[in-house]
Parts: structure tokens; C-alpha cells; sequence
């Protein structure tokens, strides 16, 4: 049972402020992040959901298209700027790399069904769009070149479609239940149709059926989709279809290049699976002289007949806009003014448009499939689509404990569930299914993360812990992924066979040893936070692990004049220094020896002991100069591709490893040069323009760090620590823990060079130390009131942010 309320209705503004009459859609860019580097593509863009969809819902209803200049990642989250449209489809990831996931539950208007159309043949009847787009919070328009319009937009589990034909045309609607996402390079982790069933009601106004699809990033098993969909008017005419799935399906079925064949038509009821026929049906209005259909579609995981209770409970109406409406007022209500902040001029607008669309993004994943669990009966919440923990536990998560607390409580007891009944919490989930491990297993640092920031409720903290002792003590089986056959990429920690007895993730048994070794360390420091309170016997063997990121550090060997790195070891012990080159990674893919960041990059992110990083660096002013060179241009030498877009440094904000790192100069008391240089990096790589995020905005964890950077804050993951930067706005009224306020001010900010930190009062406190504990102001709410201006000073003179987890080996 969710304990949190969806009901907008419990929400009650600030009292007396001005602020909750504002119209925060004015602010939100819901295409930021739907381009890259080359104007009008999505290649190497923010692969972001463009479409209506509510706060974490299950429903992401939008355009599938196809784009020819792709990477792996381009059409993910189903838009792209020019990509020519196949569908509009129920389900959607947002911002993830890697192949597609979803694009499942269709529609397709079409003006013809004859020759050359084939209707199992998407490219004779895609279609390219003609104008702009139109695309707001809960709402998106197009116009195909067929001159039919599309207008939709989503609610919890559900959407509705409008299209409004040409004069005159003919007017039909394809529903392919065998469409997907496609991934037009191919590779093992291509979805595919499994099967399904559609039924059609006689008269053809409603049909029902399900689908089941499987693949897709996470390599995914099948998973079942039930829909409901219903048209305003019934159709003339409703037939069923099937025909010969010539998709090749990789480890199932043969693969045929033969050419499409003809649909076979049918009437009333068509099923198919599993690995048989596609299916789907055709629904024609000729009688009519309306040029406007109208369709509500529910979607469930359970069956067809909730999948009509959600359309009928939460589309009520075939008029669009009530739809529209009730999605911006959750909106609204449940995200925007949680941060409120002055709209009036002289305020910078573009500052406005990256919060609130920061915001934005940050809420379309993971989602809330709460009641819609169809794998096991349990009593506690159920989310997915976590893409993934090794994205957003960086710095997203907390954001969601502060600003939304109920749905994090019931995130949390999801995570946990699924360790209950599958046997490991997953670090990626979609499609009811853990995987892909990219590192190490980070659910431990969104669990400690919540404990030591003191969240209770009604999380069942010893189940919790005993989920993370699972990841840190059983190695999972291997999945013979050919993502990396060497261990699994499903759950857990692939790598504890070295972990354990070696002391460090060597790199002759295993792939990503630096980055896994770094990671791991990380995880058992989180199991030594909550043993803390929960298994105190168990602390010191995980802070002694914590600390075994030290056994790959080489102290003699240098690079670039920096001496002091991890390096790969092998297993027998002996470093393999052959060649290495720290700046340097192969492709920082799943086989290389560090992951998506090079080991100069990993070389700094030890959050829970950089008193002894800076001590294995050389001391203060070697890390600082080190710091320093990574932010110089054209340092970077490895090539990340569509990764690391547009970056030369080897600091690469557009991936998540380098958050935290250039907050490295908190920890030598040098707060100015942080804000410099975050300050430099969000002004660099973020804007109010559709290539406006550099790279993948993973499931919003990139929004979610400028949103960190705007408050002036910045957490220290798996420890009470929040960094004090610099904020943006001159008033900030934030709601946390679910009642209370955290206001932040500040003065000074008259110009655009104004914004390091002069002096901080925290609760009305004259504040010296660089950073606070979350209890501070996060719990009972606060004032932290800042003064800025243009000048670097050293105000803070204080202890240094804490190395809980300080030891050395
Ligand atoms: C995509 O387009 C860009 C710019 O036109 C080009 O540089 C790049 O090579 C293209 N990529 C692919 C995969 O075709
Ligand atoms: C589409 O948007 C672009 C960029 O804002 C603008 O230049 C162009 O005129 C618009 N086209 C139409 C048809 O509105
Ligand atoms: C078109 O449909 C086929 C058959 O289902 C599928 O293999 C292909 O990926 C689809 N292409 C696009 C661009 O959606
Ligand atoms: C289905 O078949 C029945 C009997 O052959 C026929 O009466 C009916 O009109 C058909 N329905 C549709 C939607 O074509
Ligand atoms: C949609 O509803 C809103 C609020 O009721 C109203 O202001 C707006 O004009 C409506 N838009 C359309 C296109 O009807
Ligand atoms: C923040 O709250 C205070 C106290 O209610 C109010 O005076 C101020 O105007 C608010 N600021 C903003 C930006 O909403
Ligand atoms: C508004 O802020 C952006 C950065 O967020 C900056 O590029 C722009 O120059 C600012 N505009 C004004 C008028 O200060
Ligand atoms: C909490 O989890 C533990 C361990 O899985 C279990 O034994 C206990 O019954 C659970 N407590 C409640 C209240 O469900
Ligand atoms: C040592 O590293 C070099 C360079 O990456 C590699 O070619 C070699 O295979 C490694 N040796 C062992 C024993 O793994
Ligand atoms: C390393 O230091 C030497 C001596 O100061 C200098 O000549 C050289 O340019 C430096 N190399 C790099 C990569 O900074
Ligand atoms: C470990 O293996 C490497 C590569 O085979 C070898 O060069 C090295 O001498 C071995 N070290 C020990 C301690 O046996
Ligand atoms: C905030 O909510 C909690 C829990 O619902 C309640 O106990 C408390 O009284 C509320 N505080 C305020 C200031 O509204």
C-alpha cells in the first residue's frame, strides 16, 4: 500500500505567498535536451521524452520516430527533432543512453491503407512532420506531411490522441500492437514483439488487448502490457489484422530478410505468441464529415479491464484540454512551487526556464507503478524504470528525499521489495527487470543515503540493510551478457570474486576494474553508514573494505607531472603499468578498465575519504593543482563519442562520475574556486536551447545537478554533508520534508560576475565552514542567507566537510 497521496488536493500553497499564483509553464522548456551539437538532430542530444505525461507516471505518451543520423541512444526517448513519425506509442524512458526500451502500445493515423501503404511495413506509410512542433507540459502537437495533426496528451496510466484529418481525406487509424522502439544498428540488446492478443468490441469503439515485448537495454525478459483504447465515435469499419513477424529476434527466432508480406485482415479478435505473428488492427471512419478522431488509451500491467478503469477514471472527457489542465496542475502543485524564487524583472528568464525545466525532467523517471506489480502480491509500493541508480544516486535521489518525500519513501520500499521477492535491489530496472550493472551495486548508496538523511517512515530498515548485505557478500550469476560475458550485468556486484578475497576488482579476471574497485568502495562505506544504527558488529569490516579503493593506487607513478594514480592490477597482485596511460580508458565501455570516465577521472571521486586522496595526491597543493589541470582545455584524450559531447577537458560534466569533482576544493578550503568552476561548467554546458544539456540527461540526473547548483547547495552522497556553493536567485523559498520551508537568500547578485560567497548565516547564524549537516535546514526547514559579490574571498575558515570514512590501509 503507497502510504504517499497523489491527491493534488492535500497540497496546500505557502501561506501568503505571492509566488503560488505564478504559472510556472511559462518557464519550463520540455525540449531542452531534444538536440545535440548538430542543429536539428538528435545525435548526441539529451535522447529525452517529449509528450504528456504526469510526475512520475507510468504513462509517457508521445511520438516514436526515426532519425537516420543515430547513435545506439538517439531515439530513445522516442522524439527526435526531424525523425520521421511511425507511431504514437503509451510508454517511454527519458534521457537514457543505450538501446531503445518501449515505444510499446500504438497508434498511427493514416490518410490511406492501400498500395504502396503495407501496413506491416512502417516505412511505407512513416511520416515527416511539416512546421514546429508545439510541445508544453502535459501537451504536444504535430503536424505530419500527410496533413493530419496530432495532439495528445497523458495522465497516470493513460493518454488521449487527437487527430484532426484533412478536409475530405480518409481517415483511418493503425494500431500495430507488434510496434517498438527500434534500434536500427542491431546488437543483443534489440527489443522485440514476444506476442499478444487484440480484441475488438463489435462496432470496433473499443478494443482491448495486451503485448508483450522483451530486449531493449536492460536486456530485458518479457513483459506484458494490457490496453484499453477506446475512439469518441465508433468507426465504419474495424478489422483485425495479422502477418508473418520477419523481425529478427536475437537468441529466439530466425532471422528473415525476406520483404514484407501482406496483412491478413480478420474481425473481431486476433492473437498471436509467443514468437508468432504480429498482430494488430485497422479502425476507418468514412461516414463521417468531422475530420477530428478522438482516442483515449489506457495501459496496465495487470489487465485489460484496469487498463479501462484507468481511461475511464482519469480521462474523463474527450475534450484535450481537461487533460492538458489536470496534468499541469499536478504539475504545478506537486513539482514547481516546491521551488519558488522571484519571477518578476529584474530577474534573468533564462535562469527561471533552466529551474523549472530542470524540474521537469527530474520527475519523468523513475516510474510509480504502485498496484501494478504483476510479478508478486505484496503489500508494498512498486516503481520502476530506475535508469538507473548509477545516475541519479549522485545527487538526483536526495533531491527527491528533500522535495518529495512520500514518493522517495515509497521508492525506497519498491527497492527493497525487489530485493524481497527477486533476490538483489536492481541498479537498473525497467520492463519489470533488473539490469544492466554499469559499476557497482548502487542501490546501497540510495538506501544509506536515505537512512543517514533520516528517512524512517515506514521503510523496513532491517530488510533494507539485509538487501544491501546480499549485494555486498553474494556474487550474482553470470548472465553471459555479450554486453560482457565475464559476470553478470544483471544485479549485484559482478565482481565480489575479486572484491572479497584480492581487495580490489583486479584487471586480468574481471572487466572495469578501476571503476568497479572505486565503486564498490563507495557501496561497503554505505553498508558501514547504516550498520552504524543497525549491525554495529558489522561496521569495521565495512569501513576496512571502504577503504580498499587504496589497493590500486600506485603512489610513484606519474602522469602529466601528477604523481599518485589508481592504476589496473592483476589478480597475482603485480600492477600492470604496461602501457598505462591514466587519461585513457579503450572506450570507457562495459570491457575496458573503467567505465564512461577515465582512471584520471576516478582518481578523484573518494567522497568518503578525500582526506586521504589528498594526502595520496601529493597534499593540498597538489590537488589543487591537479584540480586545476582538468578544467584546462583540450586536456581530455580519450575520445567518449556521443558520451562526452563537445568536452575537451578531462573534467566531463556531461557524465555522472564527475559530478562531485569539482567540489574538490571545498576540502582544501578553497569554496570560491568551486563556485568558479561549477558556475563555469553550468554556463558552459547548460542552456535554454534544445541542445541545452551536454549529453543523455540520464533519466534527469544532469537537470537534477544544475538544479544543485542554482540552490547553491550540493550533497555529499551516503553522508549528512551538504556543500555550500552559491545560489542563483536572491530568494529562494524552498518546501522540504514535505511541510516545511528552507528559505535562502541572497544579496549582491547585481551583475553577472557577482556571485561568490562574501558570508553565509545559517538560522540566522554567522556561518564559517564551507558546508552544513542536512539536519541544518533540510528536516524542520531553515533560512540560509547569503552574501555575494565579485570578488573570490576566503570566507570560510572552518573544518573542512568531513572523511567519515577516513582510514588508511
Ligand atoms: C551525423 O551527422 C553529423 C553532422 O552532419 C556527422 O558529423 C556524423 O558523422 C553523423 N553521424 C552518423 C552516425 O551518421
Ligand atoms: C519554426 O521555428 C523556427 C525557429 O524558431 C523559426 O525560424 C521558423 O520560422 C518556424 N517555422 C514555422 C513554420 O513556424
Ligand atoms: C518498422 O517495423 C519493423 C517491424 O516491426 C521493425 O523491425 C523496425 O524496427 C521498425 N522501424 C522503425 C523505424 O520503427
Ligand atoms: C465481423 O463478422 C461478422 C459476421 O461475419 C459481421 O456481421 C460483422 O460485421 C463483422 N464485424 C466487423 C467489425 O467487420
Ligand atoms: C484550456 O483550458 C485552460 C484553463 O481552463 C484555458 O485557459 C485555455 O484557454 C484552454 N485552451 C483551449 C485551447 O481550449
Ligand atoms: C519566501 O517566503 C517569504 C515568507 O513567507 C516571503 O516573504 C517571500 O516573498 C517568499 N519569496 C519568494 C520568492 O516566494
Ligand atoms: C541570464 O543568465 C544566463 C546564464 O544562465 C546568461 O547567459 C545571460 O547572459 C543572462 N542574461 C542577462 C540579461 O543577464
Ligand atoms: C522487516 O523485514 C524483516 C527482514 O526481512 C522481516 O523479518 C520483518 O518481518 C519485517 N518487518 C515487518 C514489520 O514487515
Ligand atoms: C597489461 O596491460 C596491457 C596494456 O593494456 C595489455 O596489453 C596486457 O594484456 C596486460 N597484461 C595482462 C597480463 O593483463
Ligand atoms: C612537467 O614539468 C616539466 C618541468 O617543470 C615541464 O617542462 C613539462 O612541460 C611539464 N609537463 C606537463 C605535461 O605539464
Ligand atoms: C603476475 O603476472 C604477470 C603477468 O603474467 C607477471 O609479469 C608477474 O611477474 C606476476 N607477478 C607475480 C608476483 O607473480
Ligand atoms: C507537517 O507534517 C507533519 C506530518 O504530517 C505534521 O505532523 C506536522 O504538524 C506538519 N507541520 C506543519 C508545520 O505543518
Amino acid at each position: 500500500m503507497a502510504t504517499h497521496s497523489r491527491l493534488i488536493a492535500t497540497f496546500t500553497f505557502l501561506a501568503g505567498s505571492v509566488a503560488a499564483q505564478v504559472d510556472y509553464l511559462q518557464y519550463v522548456n520540455v525540449l531542452i535536451g531534444s538536440e545535440g551539437p548538430y542543429p536539428g538532430q538528435a545525435f548526441g542530444g539529451g535522447d529525452i521524452f517529449v509528450g504528456g505525461a504526469v510526475p512520475f507516471g507510468v504513462a509517457k505518451v508521445g511520438i516514436d520516430t526515426y532519425e537516420d543520423n543515430v547513435t545506439l541512444s538517439t531515439l530513445n526517448g522516442g522524439y527526435t527533432p526531424q525523425g520521421r513519425v511511425t507511431a504514437i506509442s503509451m510508454m517511454h524512458e527519458s534521457g537514457t543512453g543505450g538501446p531503445a526500451k518501449y515505444g510499446v502500445v500504438a497508434q498511427m493515423p493514416l490518410t490511406t491503407v492501400d498500395a504502396p501503404v503495407n501496413i506491416l511495413d512502417n516505412s511505407t506509410y512513416w511520416q515527416r512532420r511539416v512546421g514546429n512542433d508545439t510541445a508544453q507540459v502535459g501537451y504536444f502537437k504535430t503536424e505530419l506531411e500527410s496533413g493530419v495533426t496530432v495532439e495528445l496528451s497523458g495522465a497516470r496510466h493513460s493518454g488521449i490522441m487527437q487527430y484532426t484529418y484533412p478536409q475530405g481525406s480518409e481517415k483511418h487509424v493503425l494500431v500495430d500492437v507488434s510496434h517498438y522502439l527500434p534500434d536500427e544498428n542491431g546488437g543483443s540488446a534489440v527489443q522485440v514483439f514476444l506476442g499478444g492478443q487484440i480484441d475488438l468490441q463489435p462496432g470496433g469503439k473499443i478494443y482491448t488487448g495486451y503485448g508483450i515485448w522483451g530486449g531493449g537495454w536492460n536486456e530485458g525478459a518479457p513483459f506484458t502490457v494490457f490496453f484499453c483504447g477506446e475512439f469518441e465515435k465508433a468507426p465504419d469499419q474495424a478489422q483485425t489484422f495479422r502477418g508473418r513477424n520477419t523481425d529478427p529476434m536475437q537468441r529466439y527466432h530466425a532471422f528473415s530478410n525476406e520483404p514484407y508480406q501482406q496483412a491478413m485482415f480478420g474481425n473481431l479478435t486476433e492473437a498471436s505468441g509467443p514468437l508468432n505473428d504480429r498482430i494488430g488492427a485497422v479502425f476507418t471512419w468514412s461516414n463521417t464529415s468531422s475530420t477530428t478522431v478522438r482516442s483515449r488509451v489506457g495501459i496496465s500491467f495487470i489487465s485489460a479491464d484496469k487498463a479501462c478503469a484507468f481511461k475511464n477514471a482519469e480521462i474523463k472527457s474527450w475534450d484535450l484540454n481537461d487533460t492538458v489542465q489536470a496534468a499541469v496542475h499536478e504539475w504545478n502543485a506537486d513539482v514547481f512551487s516546491k521551488i519558488q524564487v522571484p519571477t518578476d524583472a529584474p530577474q534573468n528568464r533564462t535562469n527561471l526556464v533552466l529551474l523549472y525545466s530542470s524540474l521537469y525532467f527530474m520527475h519523468l523517471m523513475p516510474s510509480d507503478r504502485t498496484g501494478e506489480n504483476p510479478l508478486w502480491q505484496s503489500s508494498e509500493p512498486s516503481w520502476d524504470d530506475f535508469y538507473t541508480a548509477w545516475d541519479i544516486f549522485r545527487c538526483t535521489t536526495t533531491l527527491y528525499q528533500i522535495l518529495q518525500p512520500s514518493y522517495y519513501e515509497s521508492m525506497i520500499r519498491a527497492l527493497i521489495d525487489i530485493w524481497r521477492w527477486e533476490g538483489y535491489m536492481p541498479d537498473g530496472r525497467s520492463g519489470n527487470y533488473n539490469g544492466l550493472v554499469q559499476g557497482g551495486s548502487n542501490a546501497d548508496n540510495i538506501l544509506a543515503d536515505a537512512y543517514v538523511r533520516g528517512l524512517r517512515g515506514n521503510v523496513n530498515w532491517t530488510a533494507g540493510y539485509q538487501a544491501m548485505l546480499k549485494d555486498a557478500e553474494v556474487q550474482p550469476y553470470n548472465t553471459f551478457s555479450f554486453t560482457d560475458p565475464s559476470a553478470s550485468v544483471k544485479e549485484g556486484r559482478g565482481a565480489l570474486n575479486d572484491w572479497i578475497p584480492l581487495g580490489y576488482v583486479s584487471s586480468d579476471r574481471s572487466t572495469r576494474a578501476v571503476s568497479r574497485t572505486v565503486e564498490y568502495a563507495l557501496n561497503d562505506f554505505a553498508l558501514a553508514q547504516v550498520a552504524k544504527d543497525l549491525a554495529p558488529g558489522d561496521v569495521e569490516k565495512y569501513m576496512n573494505r571502504s577503504a580498499q579503493w587504496q589497493n590500486l593506487w600506485v603512489h610513484d607513478f606519474t602522469s602529466l607531472n601528477f604523481t599518485g594514480f589508481l592504476a589496473p592490477r592483476l589478480a597475482n597482485g603485480t600492477f600492470n603499468l604496461t602501457d598505462y596511460n591514466p587519461a585513457l580508458c579503450g572506450g570507457c565501455e562495459w570491457q575496458d578498465i573503467s567505465y564512461e570516465a577515465t582512471p584520471f577521472e576516478y582518481s578523484f571521486t573518494i567522497p568518503h575519504d578525500m582526506q586521504t586522496l589528498i594526502d595520496f595526491m601529493g597534499g593540498e597543493q597538489a590537488f589543487e593543482e591537479r584540480l586545476d589541470y582538468i578544467f584546462q582545455a583540450n586536456t581530455s584524450q580519450q575520445n567518449l563519442g556521443a558520451n562526452g559531447a563537445a568536452i575537451n577537458t578531462i573534467m566531463n560534466i556531461g557524465n555522472e562520475p564527475d559530478f562531485a569533482t569539482p567540489y574538490g576544493y571545498h576540502y582544501i578550503n578553497k569554496q570560491a574556486k568551486s563556485v568558479e568552476r561549477t558556475r563555469q561548467l553550468a554556463n558552459t554546458y547548460f542552456h535554454d536551447a534544445p541542445f541545452g544539456v551536454p549529453g543523455n540527461s540520464d533519466a534527469g540526473a544532469l537537470n537534477s545537478w544544475l538544479i544543485w547548483q542554482m540552490l547553491g547547495l550540493y550533497p555529499v552522497v551516503t553522508q549528512t554533508t551538504i556543500l555550500i556553493g552559491s545560489p542563483w536567485f536572491s530568494d529562494i523559498n524552498m518546501t522540504v520534508n514535505g511541510n516545511r520551508t528552507l528559505r535562502i537568500t541572497a544579496t549582491g547578485l547585481d551583475n553577472a560576475d557577482s556571485y561568490y560567497v562574501q558570508s553565509v548565516k545559517v538560522n540566522g547564524q554567522p556561518w564559517t565552514k564551507n558546508w552544513l549537516d542536512h539536519a541544518d535546514v533540510m528536516v524542520e526547514g531553515g533560512s540560509i542567507e547569503f552574501e555575494l559579490g565579485s570578488e573570490m574571498t576566503a570566507w570560510a575558515t572552518g573544518e573542512v566537510p568531513p572523511s567519515p570514512g577516513h582510514l588508511v590501509l
